[in-house]
């Protein structure tokens, strides 16, 4: 077994283990990939102000993501078709988020459904929530979060309609995936990702199949979306959504200030700053490049977290000292599920934390709480993008 040390190397390990399809699935951004690109390319645009002789013992990543005490202020991001990097991937990623003290986040689009995972794990997840058209299941499906003791609804606001994402069109994605020829060949070398899910039941969207109505082909993520998501989606369903709730809200793929503004109205519990890891608007600016401007708009008034682009502990110190109270990470505990299983979303946390906990160190700080924007250092290249009018 190869030494693991940074989430780069759970990558490489990821890429041979799991079928074609689902990587490019993880690891794509929307058309030309620009954005998917700029949301890491910019961390490393921040460098960081070094400090000497500092006391460094006693120290701590914990503090709290809405309210709810978290051993560093990173949570396992929602993503769609976990289930397919292997077998039973919520359930696993669940687990080693549990056993390590950070937030889960199921998505509506996961292979096991909310039940499973909250079978499967004794403390409250987070669950991602997609807007239905189709008004029942909506409601059902928030009902099932509360019945699953979900302590958080992350209300996404960015895909009514999905991005242009190539590679899964030319793919054919689906879930369970449909024996082409190709398929048949690339999966014929992924034994192990084979065997796993062989010996699952779960193998198409857990929280849609058996529950939706009138759902054409369920097993396509891109048709189900054109067919079901709720393009009419707006502040005002946003509000009766936050009442049928009536829990912990986050509403997740902001990216400018005025929208941030209307969430803080709202009286949302925090906003994530996102562009959907560069799967959406493809052009958008990276998160944290916009995260600085949110943060001064709205700061004061709501919690603010952010995702896309996030690789390394590094990357989450600089989100929390740009002002950010959390941060998600999505495909650097993929690589790790799709990699080694359980094993490796544990792996993935504790890379994160180790670099974390290192860096501000480094950067002579002992608390998550100490970290500000004093310890951060850019150059022109971090210039903001002003409106062309
Ligand atoms: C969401 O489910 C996505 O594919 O980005």
């Amino acid at each position: 077994m190869p030494v693991i040390a940074e989430i780069a190397d759970l990558k490489r390990l990821y890429r041979n283990r799991v079928p074609r399809m689902f990587y490019d699935y993880c690891e794509s951004g929307s058309w030309t990939e620009q954005t998917f690109r700029d949301n890491s390319d910019d961390f490393d645009l921040i460098r960081l102000r070094q400090r000497v002789a500092v006391d460094m013992e006693d120290r701590s990543t914990r503090t709290t993501m809405v309210g709810q005490d978290v051993a560093m202020p990173v949570a396992l991001a929602p993503v769609g078709m976990t289930g397919m990097q292997h077998a039973d991937g919520e359930i696993l990623a669940a687990r080693a988020a549990e056993r390590f003290g950070v937030p889960y986040t199921l998505s509506t689009m996961s292979i096991c459904s909310i039940e499973d995972v909250a079978a499967a794990t004794d403390r409250p997840f987070w669950f991602q929530l997609y807007v239905m058209r189709d008004q029942a299941f909506l409601e059902a499906i928030v009902e099932r979060a509360r019945a699953a003791g979900c302590s958080a609804l992350v209300l996404t606001l960015d895909l009514q309609i999905l991005g242009q994402r190539h590679r899964d069109l030319k793919n054919g994605l689906s879930a369970p995936p449909k024996l082409s020829p190709a398929t048949v060949a690339d999966l014929s070398w992924r034994w192990r990702w084979g065997l796993g899910m062989l010996r699952t039941r779960r193998r198409g969207f857990g929280n849609i199949v058996g529950h939706a109505k009138g759902v054409g082909d369920a097993s396509s993520l891109l048709a189900w979306t054109a067919e079901q998501f709720d393009p009419r989606l707006d502040w005002e369903k946003v509000r009766q959504i936050k009442e049928m709730w009536g829990g912990t809200l986050i509403l997740k793929g902001i990216l400018d200030a005025e929208d941030a503004r209307r969430a803080a109205d709202l009286g949302c519990d925090a906003i994530v700053v996102s562009n959907h890891g560069g799967r959406q608007l493809d052009g958008a600016l990276s998160s944290i490049r916009v995260l600085p401007e949110i943060v001064a708009a709205v700061g004061d008034r709501v919690e603010i977290h952010v995702d896309g682009g996030i690789r390394s502990g590094q990357d989450v110190l600089k989100a929390v000292a740009m002002g950010a109270k959390g941060t998600y990470i999505g495909r650097a505990y993929i690589y790790g599920l799709g990699a080694m299983g359980e094993a490796g979303v544990t792996r993935a946390l504790e890379i994160v934390h180790r670099e974390l906990d290192i860096t501000m160190a480094l950067c002579g700080r002992r608390r998550i709480e100490d970290l500000g924007p004093e310890i951060l250092l850019v150059g022109p290249e971090f210039g903001r993008y002003r409106p062309y009018a």
